[in-house]
Parts: C-alpha cells; sequence; structure tokens
C-alpha cells in the first residue's frame, strides 16, 4: 500500500514536470500539483536524481528536469507519456532471462490491460519458433505488453497485426523512415530484421483471458554488436539511420500508436487495421515461398483474410491459407 501510494506521487510529480517543461516549479508549488508535502517532494527529487536524472535547483525559483538518465527508466517512460492505459503500470528490471516470462507471472497475479515489462538486458530472450532473441545490454527495446481483450482466441493473431503496424508507425515518427512488414510480424528496414514480435495467449475454450505481446527492437546497436551469423540478416535503427536514438522516447510514441491502433481496433474491427498492415507489407503482390512445419507452398501473396491469414495463389490458381510460416521472398 505504502509503495502504491509513493508511485502515485511520483507519477504525479513527473507529471507535473511534464506539464509545464521550460518553466521552474517551486517546492510548494510541485507540493500542491502533486498533493503531498514539501518534504515529500524533496525525498522523491532525491530519489529521481539517484536513477540518474539530472534536475537543476535555483533559489526562489525551484527545480526544473534538465536531462534524463542514459538507462530507460519506468519514470523517464512516464515523463510526458500521452496514453490513457497502455504503459501506465511499467515494471521495470536490468537483467532477466524474458520479459514475456515476468509478463506470464504478472498476468498470474492480476495486472491490468497496458502492463508493460521492460528489461535492459534478457539472458534467454526468445523468439518465434522457438527460437533465441539477442538482446543485449542498454541498446534495444526488450518490452512485453499486457492485454486482456474481451475476444475469441481465434482473434489473437489480429493483436500481433496491430503490434506490427504499430511499431512501423513509431519508427517513421521517430526516423522518418518507413520499415517494411514481413508477414506475420517480421519488421524490416533495407531488408535486414530490426524487430521482431512474438504473441503468446492464455485463453479458455471461447474467450482470451489474456494476451502477452513481447517487442524486440533492436534500436542502438553497431553492426559489431552483433554474432556474427546475424549479421547479415539483422540490423538496428541507429545502423540505418546513421544516429542513435533515445529509446525511452520511442517507447513513448510506441505506446501512443499501440493505444490508439488497439482502441481503433476494438471500436471499428480489423478493417482498417487490415488495410494500414497491407499497405506496410513486403509481400503482398510478390511471388514468395512459404515454409510450413508440413512443407513448402509458392506463389503469389494475395494479402490477408480478416483473421489475419497469409493467403498465396500457387501457379495452378489455388489460394492457400497460410497460418504459421517462414516466409522467402
Ligand atoms: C521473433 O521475431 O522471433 C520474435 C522476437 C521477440 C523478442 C521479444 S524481446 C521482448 C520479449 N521477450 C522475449 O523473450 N521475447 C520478446
Amino acid at each position: 500500500m505504502a509503495n502504491r501510494v509513493q508511485s502515485e506521487l511520483r507519477k504525479k510529480l513527473l507529471d507535473a514536470f511534464s506539464n509545464n517543461q521550460e518553466e521552474f516549479l517551486s517546492g510548494q508549488a510541485l507540493a500542491d500539483l502533486v498533493g503531498c508535502s514539501r518534504t515529500a517532494v524533496w525525498k522523491h527529487i532525491e530519489e529521481l536524481r539517484k536513477e540518474g536524472f539530472e534536475l537543476e535547483a535555483v533559489r526562489r525559483k525551484g527545480y526544473k528536469i534538465i536531462k534524463t538518465p542514459e538507462r530507460v527508466t519506468a519514470d523517464e517512460i512516464r515523463l510526458g507519456l500521452k496514453t490513457e492505459f497502455m504503459g501506465r503500470h511499467i515494471h521495470s528490471e536490468d537483467v532477466v532471462d524474458s520479459t514475456q516470462k515476468v509478463a506470464h507471472r504478472l498476468v498470474f497475479e492480476g495486472a491490468s490491460e497496458g502492463t508493460i515489462i521492460i528489461a535492459e538486458e534478457q539472458l534467454s530472450g526468445r523468439g518465434r519458433m522457438d527460437r533465441k532473441w539477442h538482446s543485449p545490454k542498454y541498446t534495444g527495446i526488450w518490452m512485453s505488453v499486457i492485454l486482456r481483450p474481451n475476444l475469441p482466441p481465434a482473434k489473437a493473431p489480429q493483436l500481433t497485426l496491430i503490434t506490427a503496424v504499430a511499431v512501423v508507425q513509431a519508427i517513421e515518427e521517430m526516423t522518418g523512415m518507413t520499415p517494411e512488414i514481413k508477414w506475420p510480424n517480421d519488421i524490416l528496414l533495407n531488408g535486414k530484421k530490426v524487430t521482431g514480435i512474438l504473441t503468446e495467449m492464455q485463453a479458455d475454450a471461447d474467450r482470451i483471458q489474456s494476451i502477452i505481446i513481447g517487442i524486440g527492437i533492436n534500436v542502438n546497436q553497431q553492426l559489431e554488436d552483433y554474432p556474427e551469423e546475424l549479421r547479415p540478416i539483422a540490423t538496428s535503427l541507429a545502423i540505418e539511420y546513421g544516429k542513435k536514438l533515445e529509446r525511452a522516447e520511442l517507447i513513448k510514441v510506441l505506446l501512443v500508436k499501440l493505444e490508439k491502433l488497439y482502441s481503433l481496433y476494438l471500436d471499428q474491427g480489423f478493417y482498417p487495421i487490415k488495410l494500414l498492415w497491407e499497405s506496410y507489407a513486403i509481400s503482398i503482390g510478390k511471388n514468395i515461398t512459404a515454409r510450413t512445419i508440413t512443407g513448402s507452398i509458392s506463389g503469389q501473396a494475395l494479402g490477408i483474410t480478416d483473421d489475419g491469414v497469409l493467403m498465396i495463389e500457387d501457379s495452378h490458381g489455388i489460394v492457400h491459407h497460410v497460418y504459421s510460416a517462414d516466409i522467402e521472398l
């Protein structure tokens, strides 16, 4: 309880700073905005300093945040976050096995919709089809998002596609570069993978209980940070954009996009998302090969169904529905 009160106060304090970014705020003004004593304000400011925030303090004027920490902290994400529920609860850790694993535990403990889990490093980051996900320290965004939509389990793949669109739009806003989506959920820049998405679900027979969407974005790695075998196929935003990006800023933009698209989807269904997804998809209209566990299908990618299933028309005019595969272009 005491912790919850402290973290609510911290959120209010950060909101006060983000709503008045150009101004100094006096201890009294902060205490009034937050609804606590000046001593409590001072204690929170000391905590922020310990986290790596730099605050300028000027006599008779008050405090102003002038620099946020190098590592991504929950408070930095809260500072200026413009969402209603996405990322409003943040669980952040330095090192974890996998943020997915932490998210599963939090789901079990009743975490609310929009809760995010972030880590600076994952020791056993995991990808689709049981692959490993390389997640070195301080370079990327390793994040899981918990959603609790009231939908049947068959709709779960649509949430992956929503997330892919949100990531593309966030990268577009931060860098001006438009990545492409390779079905179902690889995000590529110049033909190399910059983001992977892994969706895991807990469901009853007719209803989703919760969905955990794992998002891995390669942000600030340089080529030499990748193991030899990944260099031909993986890239980072910094490599493609030519300079490093503020990871906390990208997380905030992504959370805004995700909340907007998810709300649009709950309101209007999958169709508007499908159009957006297809506009970013690399493979639509092209000849591709889908390698599934039962064999390969080659032909022209026609698009996706309303359930997010890939349609491929082979040379005999037969349309195949592909649910899970690796795609070769
Ligand atoms: C893929 O392309 O195979 C999906 C990769 C998903 C990686 C992310 S990083 C955050 C979350 N935690 C994990 O262990 N995996 C996902």
